[in-house]
């Protein structure tokens, strides 16, 4: 080894960019905590809102992706959290933005059929990319985005349920709490 080679600095480690994908419609406070306690793992999280999701929307692309934005931090324990719309196959999107991860948050043993069949087929479309899954916390077991929409409409109270925005844009959706 040479003066020179000892003088050379090394080159940084490359950054752990991570993805993190959903429908989002609307997001609620059981993707927040995942997105949090993911940005804690990596150097870089992207929350990736789908356009076109194959299941009946509340809220359009733009109103997701805003939502998103107003309801998670830019940053948790130094990483950078990033939103962003993305169509297409989500493996392709993946490999533009240089992340070797996909989060997914696993609520009750429900959601594990259908996760293990999006991981084994982006694993075939895309063998780099790893699924890391966080499971849920106690606290947001039982959230879905489709069940505290069925509540908003219908009424109900769904302020502790989701971001002050979030509350607020299924308000004006569905109207005000009704008795
Ligand atoms: O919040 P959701 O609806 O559970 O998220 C599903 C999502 C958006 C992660 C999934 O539908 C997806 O990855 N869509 C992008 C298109 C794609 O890559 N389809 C093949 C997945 S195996």
């Amino acid at each position: 080894m040479t003066e020179d080679d000892l003088s050379t600095p090394s080159r940084p480690p490359a950054r752990r960019i991570a993805i993190y994908p959903g429908s989002f419609d609307p997001i609620h406070n059981g993707h927040i905590d995942i997105a949090r306690r993911a940005a804690t793992l990596f150097d870089e999280l992207i929350v990736a809102v789908y356009d076109r999701p194959s299941k009946s929307l509340q809220f359009s692309p733009e109103e997701r992706i805003a939502l998103v934005r107003s309801s998670v931090a830019e940053t948790v324990d130094g990483c950078k959290i990033v939103v962003e719309g993305f169509s297409g196959l989500l493996v392709h999107y993946a490999r533009r933005r240089g992340a070797r991860a996909i989060v997914r948050g696993l609520r009750a043993v429900t959601d594990f059929e259908n996760e293990s069949q999006m991981t084994l087929m982006n694993r075939y479309l895309e063998s780099e990319v790893e699924t890391v899954f966080l499971m849920t916390s106690l606290r947001n077991a039982y959230l879905s985005s489709s069940l505290i929409k069925e509540v908003a409409r219908g009424g109900g109270d769904i302020a502790g349920l989701v971001s002050p925005a979030v509350a607020e844009a299924l308000n004006e959706r569905f109207g005000p709490e009704r008795p």
